[in-house]
């Protein structure tokens, strides 16, 4: 499939997020699961976004290929955090920096969500025709969406 099709697919799904209702953990060791699982989404999304970063400071050169990998993996990663999130942890002693409002306002936490997705699918458009100075803006548009959210939603 061409690049430039597999980026319609995946913007095609990034209408497919939808907002997950919270679901209470039923026992501790749920909970230690569910903040494990929710946690490694974010780790994840942090280890492709490092070299994204490295080449928008300009501290590495800009290589497409790596920037559409990781572009689409953060888009994927990107349509799993509100299903990763809908296990509300709070009624059990978990180590965590999520705060209560991502159990409390879901929609608010879907449209942060949403917002990744499509600037990782931005990243994705621009990296097929665009200059380095393109991609390097695009790569602070997802970095705009994680700080978005964590505002919201993470203890500093
Ligand atoms: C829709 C909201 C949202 C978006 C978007 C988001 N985050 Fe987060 N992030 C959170 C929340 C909530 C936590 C706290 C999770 C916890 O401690 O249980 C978190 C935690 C983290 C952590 C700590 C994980 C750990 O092991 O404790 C890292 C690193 C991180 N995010 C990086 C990123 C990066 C990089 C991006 C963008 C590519 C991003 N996040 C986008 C909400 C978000």
């Amino acid at each position: 499939m061409s690049t430039l099709k597999k980026t319609a697919l995946v913007i095609g799904l990034t209408l497919a997020a939808t907002t997950v209702m919270a679901q209470p953990a039923k026992s501790q060791k749920h909970a230690n699961k569910a903040t494990e699982w929710r946690q490694g989404v974010f780790q994840l999304l942090a280890s492709n976004m490092g070299p994204l970063g490295a080449m928008a400071k300009g501290k590495i050169p800009v290589d497409k290929a790596v920037v559409e990998k990781n572009a689409m993996r953060i888009n994927q990663l990107s349509l799993m955090i509100t299903d990763y999130l809908a296990t509300d942890t709070r009624k059990f002693k978990v180590k965590t920096e999520a705060l209560d409002k991502v159990w409390t306002d879901p929609a608010l936490l879907n449209k942060k969500a949403n917002a990744l997705t499509l600037a990782s699918a931005n990243l994705q458009k621009v990296v097929i025709s665009g200059d380095d100075k393109a991609i390097k803006q695009a790569i602070g548009g997802i970095g705009k969406t994680c700080g978005g959210c964590h505002d919201d939603f993470k203890k500093d």
